[in-house]
């Protein structure tokens, strides 16, 4: 078994620098197109055993140092009550607004109402045992709430804003609610067998630092503070988080993931030597020559410095637009130049 990744995430020394990158398994990839245009993207989460087979194809194609398993964030949202569908961005149709939305969200129960995110886990188990480790994941409670509120993506997520400003008593019921979701989901993917857990906070940068640590920090906290993580690491992705490291990094985990605006090496010496790091690669290299694909690997690789806990990743998720082979040739530069 590869365990470069897990190595690295509590800190550990290893022969390479591990990578994988963030939305793996998707549109990029023909073989993911075979499987997916015989079925829709709901249908494809809720079938273990071809969830499973997307999950595996970036692993074998690639050469990367971990699996995610193929799910989205918005997954156990729908059993809470709410009507979901892609098209392909998330839709819906009901978005929380009131006190009493927010009562009739209710809070599954793991093995009934998502039996397929479980089941999906334990396939990926049997079929990676020997390769590599599984990374499993869930929106952050506010990402998810952004989601919720306004129904679908935003440009200027005044809902949401609005909400938390205005009627901040919904907001936070709303927020403990998924908060509570996300503990029991979360651990119930690491019950099922998940050996890393990795938290997205896409929206979490569009706040100030002071609004981020007021309204966001403290159901984050809970929720990391809520997961059984004894041999499990966290990664905790905050997208845009650039000006606000020392605040996202109170809300504990062990890995913390960086997007491309910050120079990983001074976030590094920012966040102190006790936890990882993972990224940070801009996503759009990948359409660059292999010369500055090299070049930029090289670059990310220099600010790390050789310090153990570095798992090489994108900054945010690969483009539905790339040329596969460009990612593999990016993973390639990783291990090569990185070895000891
Ligand atoms: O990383 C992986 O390979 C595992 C699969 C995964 C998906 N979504 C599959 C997916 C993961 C980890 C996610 C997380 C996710 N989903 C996030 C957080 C990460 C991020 O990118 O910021 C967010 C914000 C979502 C919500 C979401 N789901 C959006 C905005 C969209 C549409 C646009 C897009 O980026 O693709 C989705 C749909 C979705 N989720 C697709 C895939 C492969 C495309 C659906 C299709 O096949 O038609």
């Amino acid at each position: 078994m590869n365990t470069r990744f897990l190595d690295a995430c509590w800190g550990k020394p290893v022969d390479r620098t591990p990578v994988w990158l963030m939305r793996q398994a998707g549109r990029y990839l023909p073989e993911y197109m075979a499987v997916r245009s015989k079925c829709t993207f709901l249908e494809l989460c809720k079938t273990p055993e071809l969830a499973a087979e997307v999950s595996i194809q970036p692993v074998d194609y690639l050469g990367v140092d971990a699996a995610i398993m193929f799910s989205d964030i918005l997954t156990p949202v729908e059993p809470m009550g709410m009507k979901l569908d892609f098209v392909p961005g998330p839709v819906f149709e009901n978005p929380i607004r009131s006190m009493a939305d927010v009562e009739k969200l209710r809070i599954p129960q793991m093995e009934q109402d998502v039996p397929y995110v479980l089941e999906t886990i334990k396939i990926l188990r049997r079929e990676l045992a020997g390769k590599v480790p599984l990374i499993g994941f869930g929106g952050a409670p506010f990402t998810l709430a952004c989601y919720m509120v306004e129904g679908k993506g935003s440009k200027d997520f005044a809902q949401i804003k609005r909400m938390m400003y205005a009627a901040p008593e919904v907001y936070t019921a709303l927020m403990e609610k998924i908060t509570t979701m996300s503990m029991e989901y979360l651990n119930a993917q690491i019950a099922a067998g998940a050996q890393c857990i990795q938290i997205f906070d896409t929206w979490g940068g569009i706040l100030s630092p002071a609004d981020y640590e007021r309204y966001v920090l403290p159901h984050t906290v809970r929720l990391i503070n809520g997961l059984n993580r004894m041999e499990t690491p966290i990664i905790h992705f905050v997208k845009g988080s650039g000006a606000m490291l020392n605040t996202v990094k109170k809300a504990g985990g062990d890995v913390m993931g960086l997007d491309w605006h910050v120079n990983l090496g001074a976030a590094r010496d920012l966040i102190g030597p006790q936890m990882a790091v993972q990224g940070n690669l801009d996503p759009t290299v990948l359409y660059a020559t292999p010369e500055i694909i090299e070049r930029e690997v090289k670059r990310v690789l220099a600010e790390n410095a050789d310090r153990p806990g570095h798992i090489f990743n994108l900054g945010h998720g690969i483009l539905p637009t790339v040329p596969p082979a460009h990612a593999k040739f990016m993973v390639e530069c990783v291990h090569r130049l990185s070895q000891k």
